[in-house]
């Protein structure tokens, strides 16, 4: 295998992340931002925020939408990606950059906190991505991964897509579940991830958690805390 997935979004086309963009309009993608944006002020009020693979910048609409004072910053492989966050994001103050988690330009200790969200399953080597994570967080700072899953319930999950997809447009009932099983297939069972994790500077501080995001059950939600131990 070349790439896990990195690559090819590093190469996506213009069409690509249009159809994209209009998958994440839906009403699931933004009750998911939505929650997730709910957490991320719970956790801090001010200071710099990154989110890691942002693609159109979904999360920071709905992080705007909420008071607070922090500065937003995103990452993105994909030129095309960032393109579109820039258009989708023109009225709001989101610093964007293109370019690799693996090895960024970021100083160190600037975050106080990070998240991405559907992307560690992309990273071709998660392990020097994390280590990357942990020189730009700040000491005690927490990073958020909101990942899928492989071993989530199927029963549960298929109940569940069911009723979330009945407030979608047509198009994107047949749309989402092609993708997102698409995904689920290929994404790490929860005790792959921990081995990742475990051979990081991460180890002895990390907590995962199954979740359900937009009333789905396919979720993990990891932090990984940065201190002065590991
Ligand atoms: C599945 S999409 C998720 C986009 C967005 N977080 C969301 O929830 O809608 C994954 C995104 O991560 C980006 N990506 C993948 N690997 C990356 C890497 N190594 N560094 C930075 N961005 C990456 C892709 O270009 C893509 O935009």
């Amino acid at each position: 295998m070349d790439s896990r997935g990195e690559k090819d979004f590093e190469k996506f086309s213009k069409i690509a992340v249009k159809f994209y963009d209009y998958i994440t309009r839906g009403t699931l993608i933004k009750r998911q931002n939505e929650e997730i944006a709910q957490f991320l002020i719970s956790k801090i009020t001010t200071g710099n925020l990154l989110d890691v693979g942002t693609g159109p910048g979904r999360l920071f609409i709905e992080i705007s939408k909420l008071k607070s004072d922090i500065e937003l910053y995103g990452l993105d492989i994909s030129n095309s990606m960032i393109e579109q966050a820039q258009k989708n994001l023109k009225n709001k103050k989101v610093n964007l950059r293109v370019g690799n988690i693996e090895k960024t330009e970021y100083e160190d200790n600037f975050f106080d906190i990070i998240t991405a969200t559907g992307n560690l399953f992309l990273w071709d080597h998660p392990q020097e991505c994390l280590e990357e994570i942990r020189r730009i967080l700040k000491f005690n700072g927490s990073t958020y991964l909101f990942e899928t899953y492989n071993d989530y319930d199927e029963h549960e999950y298929k109940i569940a897509l069911k009723s979330t997809l009945k407030k979608e447009s047509i198009p994107r009932r047949i749309l989402i579940p092609y993708f997102l099983n698409n995904q689920l297939d290929f994404t790490y069972k929860k005790s792959e991830i921990e081995k990742i994790i475990n051979q990081t500077s991460f180890k002895n501080s990390y907590n995962i958690d199954k979740i359900k995001l937009s009333g789905l059950p396919i979720w993990l939600k990891i932090e990984l805390k940065k201190t002065n131990h590991n």
